[in-house]
């Protein structure tokens, strides 16, 4: 059975479907396994394949109604949903409790969007996939999504292994998650050089016209040594 085989609107107590695209959905089907480790943040159709797949399946939405659909679905198609692990949660509230060992296969992060959701869904999942897992991020051309996208191209422990249609982002994980400092994250440093830069440049300015030269030297001498704190 493909998921087009169960089309119906499970969000918004059956009043939409916010599924991801069916380009994810055919990756899903594709690529996991019976008796994958699996996690989503959101829930919908995905979670109907990740179950038909035979995964061991973690899903984490704050919607009772969406619970309920997903499995009144599942039971009339026949899928059967006794490895899901459903957790009627907002995702940043029960990932700092059952975040554990790097043993996923695949996680997605589809739940929130809105600032700094997506980012705190990785921050708890991202640690718990295995090396070689691959870590899904839907809606990337939504900002909160994309600024996740921009820094991970930029540290060495992922490999972008595409942006499906432009709209989700597929990552293997290559080493052990880090939570670097922004001085050593490429992304941060090169985004943040021309406004810090400038800051810079404005506040000498204002020292050196209001004709205060010891404390713009004062100020100076200590930008200096954090620039070079930073390089070393
Ligand atoms: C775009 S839909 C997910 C669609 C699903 N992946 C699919 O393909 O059918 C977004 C989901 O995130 C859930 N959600 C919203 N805020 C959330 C949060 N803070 N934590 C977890 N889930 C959240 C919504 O209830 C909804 O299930």
């Amino acid at each position: 059975m493909k998921f087009n085989d169960y089309d119906v609107k499970l969000h918004k107590g059956g009043a939409i479907a916010w599924d991801a695209s069916d380009a994810i959905l055919t990756w899903l089907e594709a690529n996991i396994k019976p008796g994958m480790k699996t996690l989503e943040t959101g829930a919908g159709k995905t979670t109907m394949v990740f179950a038909n797949c035979g995964a061991s399946h973690q899903v984490i939405t704050p919607s009772d109604s969406e619970i309920e659909n997903i499995k009144n679905e599942a039971k009339r198609v026949g899928i059967d949903t006794s490895n899901v692990t459903f957790y009627n949660e907002f995702s940043q509230n029960i990932l700092p409790k059952i975040a554990g060992h790097e043993n996923l296969d695949v996680v997605l992060i589809d739940g929130g969007h809105g600032f700094p959701i997506p980012a705190v869904d990785w921050l708890y999942t991202a640690p718990m996939l295995k090396i070689g897992g691959k870590l899904l991020i839907d809606d990337v051309d939504l900002w909160t999504g994309k600024m996740l996208v921009d820094l991970m191209r930029g540290e060495p422990e992922w490999r972008l292994i595409s942006i499906v249609r432009g709209r989700t982002a597929i990552f293997e994980k290559t080493a052990p998650f880090v939570a670097r400092e922004w001085v050593d994250q490429p992304t941060v440093v090169r985004k943040s050089w021309i406004p810090q830069t400038t800051r810079k440049i404005v506040n000498g300015l204002a020292m050196l016209l209001t004709l205060d030269f010891k404390q713009a030297w004062k100020k100076l001498s200590h930008e200096v040594a954090l620039s070079k704190e930073a390089k070393d």
